[in-house]
């Protein structure tokens, strides 16, 4: 899949950089070739010369080599390659993109470049939590910068947290992702997944069989087709999707506002099973057993989040899609479910326990959309995901 792809691999200063010896390999074995540049605190971790025997040629370290004549200059190198990577991405590389720096040869080439970007951010937890960091994430977003990870583990300085570089496959398929020529490319797409949960206290919550499954496809589906996408995920059961921009929730109200963080996209896919309750005053301190008799839970309704959406002026999307999961009279409930949220289309289904939909591995469903029903044969939640962004590409080009 990436036969003579040309990948710039810019290698930042953090100990994650051994990893990047591994993803040289993942690459070429692929048929990639990786042109490496090592900034000079890269060069603490990993050598010049590990790296430019695993990528089968010379590293780039210094700015000032590359003003002779003889060598490649700065604007051509940032320039011949299909992709720039960086990997890993410390706070300071990040920092130095956000504020268009060119103090040394990497930042130099990723101000110089008019070829796509995508990071790969390892740093230790508090530094990437920073308000500081968050804002530069927030700008490089906007600019268009891809991110793969980071993950959420056991870190080298003894801490746990975000903060891990993605693994090297990981970033394989973010790169793969990128380079996709599918016809999604250029198209950004949010989809949300898995269940909320709802608090009661700190230690108990309301939530729902949802597994994950069916978003998680579906994002990798549209991810294949060379989508940018926004994955706002509850808690789910199934591991988050790689190559895809993952923004993990709790609640209903935390996925509304990661949802309108997400916007402008060009389509929404709302998967996600939301909780239509969360507990009105959800107690601060852990609820005790008492002789008073059981705690009365009040319920209030979370806000929708698919509705508001469909019903954007500016910013909506081009195609907004809605699950509807029933248990009974599944094209009718959905079909004035339609109507009711205003989206384009929905993706109905029988979640009876009968059916093993909810936590299986299959779904059998119907499209809705404003030509009517369109019954699917039972297929697995991949075959759906596949089936769907085809139609998404469809209907966006
Ligand atoms: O729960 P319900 O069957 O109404 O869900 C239908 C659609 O609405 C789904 O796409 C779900 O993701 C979305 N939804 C939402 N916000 C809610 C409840 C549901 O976006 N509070």
């Amino acid at each position: 899949m990436l036969a003579s792809k040309r990948i710039l691999l810019i290698i930042g200063g953090g100990i994650a950089a051994y990893k990047s010896l591994d993803l040289i390999r993942r690459l070429r074995e692929r048929g990639a070739s990786v042109t490496p540049v090592l900034t000079r605190a890269g060069t603490e971790f990993v050598t010049p010369l590990s790296v430019s025997a695993l990528c089968g040629q010379k590293v780039f370290q210094d700015l000032f080599d590359l003003t002779d004549e003889a060598e490649m200059g700065h604007i051509e190198l940032s320039r011949s390659a299909d992709l720039i990577v960086v990997a890993p991405a410390t706070a300071d590389l990040m920092a130095k993109m956000v504020n268009g720096h060119a103090s040394d040869l990497a930042s130099t080439l990723l101000l110089a470049t008019d070829t796509p970007v995508l990071i790969a951010p390892a740093m230790n937890v508090r530094m990437w939590q920073h308000l500081a960091t968050q804002r530069n994430i927030e700008t490089l977003l906007a600019d268009g910068i891809a991110f793969v990870g980071p993950n959420e583990g056991d870190m080298a300085c003894g801490e746990y947290g975000p903060g891990r570089m993605s693994e090297p496959l990981e970033i394989v398929s973010a790169i793969e992702a990128q380079l996709a020529n599918g016809p999604l490319r250029g198209k950004k797409m949010l989809v949300t997944s898995g269940p909320t949960h709802e608090p009661i206290d700190p230690v108990r919550y309301i939530a729902n069989r949802s597994s994950g499954a069916q978003g998680t496809a579906i994002a990798k589906a549209l991810s294949a087709l060379g989508a940018e996408v926004v994955f706002v995920s509850g808690p789910a059961d199934v591991p988050a999707p790689s190559g895809v921009q993952v923004v993990p929730v709790g609640s209903a109200r935390d996925m509304l506002a990661a949802v309108q963080r997400a916007l402008p996209v060009d389509a929404a896919v709302f998967a996600a099973a939301v909780a239509d309750w969360r507990v009105a005053s959800a107690s601060e301190t852990k609820l005790k057993k008492s002789q008073n008799g059981l705690p009365k839970l009040e319920f209030q309704e979370n806000p929708d989040i698919l509705a508001p959406i469909s019903h954007l002026n500016r910013d909506r999307p081009e195609l907004v899609i809605g699950f509807a999961a029933e248990t009974d009279d599944v094209v009718a409930h959905a079909t004035a479910k339609r109507d009711r949220k205003g989206c384009d289309w929905i993706v109905a289904n029988d979640v009876r326990p009968e059916t093993g939909i909810m936590g299986g591995s299959e779904n059998d469903v119907t499209l809705i959309t404003k030509d009517g029903a369109e019954d699917w044969p039972r297929m697995s939640k991949d075959a759906v995901a596949k089936r769907l962004a085809d139609r998404i590409a469809a209907a966006l080009t």
